[in-house]
């Protein structure tokens, strides 16, 4: 870990993002889940990380006064020892219900070579060593939490490391000096050993992770209007094969946040674990981003003459509607229209297995344009509109795209008499698929940020809708620096 850090701590911090504990019995917005296949990738990058971690252990002078066969009281020393070697195996990150995990290595082992010194009076001796440390275990429960400050922590609640063999070899036939090494600093050297290994896993933990763990942001802008809350609501979950995240992933307003009047629904997430992470995003997160964006009146629009194509037989001037609303001509000769159109409610996603479709209910007022700006409205229209939602998913964000269907248009008041609104459906038409929907599908294109690290890759993305979620599965690479 560190400031190399490993993966686990991108893995974990990319998705135990900062919190407020949330309120209690509230569904999450979004479901971060780490299967055993990512644990797995996990437990595989973190061995490389403590590994070069191991290369830079310095270990202690053992020195000291033994009796030594034929020499008598003499005075030793096994000094310059480094770790030359090291093969870390079977490493192993498994879920500990409820909020834990378990590190282990197991069948370890690592090669230091020394140099030892012995004085007796004028006497001196001297010369290297190899030691070879068999069998190492380390064991290391990690607990999860979520901070009263709302941030996640996380510490090590237990480490255990184990040393099942050491051997050495001297150059030479020293029986006497092995003998001294077995009696005089085998089992020293072995403490101080485990102690260290533990130490390392101990400071990468406090020193690194959860320090970086402080300085997450709980909300993320995605543009001036809107933001997006990626709390915590509860600390971790950990169940036999996959770790549980729990988000809010709700999409405010910056300008003004008010309380949502809705629940997130309850998401019933497939059993599945080809991919290393899912992605659960409820609906929650697409309908409060809606709400916010209908608020703001980014849905409102206005249509002019002048936005109407040279082509069209039907013109936004009172004179074009002669034919079909005379009426309308007659009090209002020569003059031009506007329409000024507004989403009656913020339109929600209708997530059924497969299929991604909204709904829309739009009111326009027609106004006529008299002089002095001043606007007279003449008529109301209702249009009602279907639209299906192409969603795709690429290394970071997901990106959506609306695939406008058929409109429906009916008139709804009128000062100017009863008429047939079939020619304007046209020009409505035109003007939602040459505008609104562009406008709109611009920004679905910025697309939806995933909760996601620096240095963390997505590969093998693979993307399901089921009722109410998406379900976005991912392999992630960590990318050493
Ligand atoms: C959008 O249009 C509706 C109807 O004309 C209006 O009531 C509302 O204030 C508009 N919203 C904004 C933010 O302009
Ligand atoms: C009506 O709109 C057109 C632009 O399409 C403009 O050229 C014309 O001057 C307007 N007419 C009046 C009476 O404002
Ligand atoms: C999804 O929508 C498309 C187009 O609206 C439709 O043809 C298809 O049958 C739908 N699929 C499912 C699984 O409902
Ligand atoms: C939209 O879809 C609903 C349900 O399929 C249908 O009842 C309605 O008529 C459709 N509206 C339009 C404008 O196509
Ligand atoms: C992902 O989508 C964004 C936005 O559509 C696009 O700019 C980017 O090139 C895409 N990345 C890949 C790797 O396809």
């Amino acid at each position: 870990m560190g400031t190399s850090a490993g993966a686990l701590s991108s893995l974990l911090l990319g998705i135990l993002l900062t919190s407020t504990p949330g309120a209690l019995g509230a569904n999450p917005g979004l479901v971060a889940r780490i299967t055993d296949k990512g644990l797995e990738y996990v437990a595989q990058e973190e061995l490389v990380t403590l590994q070069s971690k191991l290369h830079d252990v310095t270990l202690p002078v053992f020195s000291g006064d033994a009796k030594i066969k034929y020499l008598g009281n003499a005075h030793y020393e096994f000094h310059s020892l480094n770790i030359h070697s090291c093969e870390l195996l079977g490493s192993a990150l498994k879920p500990l219900p409820s909020h834990g995990l378990h590190f282990s290595i197991s069948d370890s082992f690592i090669r230091v070579k020394g140099k030892w010194k012995v004085r007796k009076r004028i006497l001196k001796l001297d010369g290297s060593f190899d030691v070879t440390v068999k069998g190492i275990t380390i064991s290391v429960n990690l607990l999860l939490g979520s901070e009263p400050s709302g941030r996640p922590k996380v510490a090590v609640s237990s480490c255990s490391s184990d040393i099942r063999d050491v051997e050495v070899h001297m150059s030479g036939d020293l029986g006497w000096l092995l003998n001294l090494f077995h009696h005089q600093i085998e089992s020293k050297f072995r403490r101080v050993l485990e102690s260290k290994i533990c130490k390392i896993i101990q400071d990468s933990v406090t020193s690194d992770l959860q320090p970086y763990l402080q300085t997450l942001p709980v909300t993320m802008e995605m543009d001036t209007f809107a933001g997006i809350d990626y709390s915590l609501m509860e600390a971790p979950q950990a169940t036999a094969e996959i770790l549980d995240v729990m988000l809010k992933g709700e999409i405010f307003s910056r300008d003004h946040r008010s309380p949502v009047a809705f629940l997130a629904p309850v998401m019933s997430l497939p059993e599945e674990h080809s991919r290393m992470v899912y992605f659960a995003i409820s609906n929650y997160a697409f309908n409060t981003a809606s709400l916010v964006y209908h608020k703001v009146g980014y849905l409102n629009f206005s249509i002019t003459d002048d936005m109407v194509p040279p082509t069209s037989n039907i013109r936004l001037t009172t004179k074009s509607f002669r034919a079909f609303c005379p009426r309308l001509a007659r009090l209002y000769p020569n003059t031009n229209l506007t329409l000024q159109g507004t989403v009656v409610s913020a339109p929600f996603l209708n997530f059924s297995p497969g299929n991604l479709s909204s709904a829309a209910q739009m009111e326009i007022e027609a106004s006529v344009l008299l002089p002095n700006s001043v606007k007279e409205p003449v008529f109301r229209l209702g249009v009602a509109t279907n639209v299906s939602v192409m969603l795709t998913f690429n290394t970071s964000k997901i990106t959506g795209f609306l695939k406008p269907e058929k409109i429906q248009v009916e008139l709804k008041e009128s000062k100017v008499g009863v008429f047939n609104v079939e020619l304007l459906e046209a020009l409505l038409n035109y003007y939602l698929l040459n505008t609104l929907y562009p406008k709109v599908n611009d920004k679905l294109a910025e697309g939806f940020p995933l909760p996601l690290l620096k240095r963390i890759q997505l590969y093998d993305p693979v993307l399901q809708i089921h009722k109410d979620f998406l379900f976005l599965g991912t392999n992630v690479r960590y990318l050493r620096v």
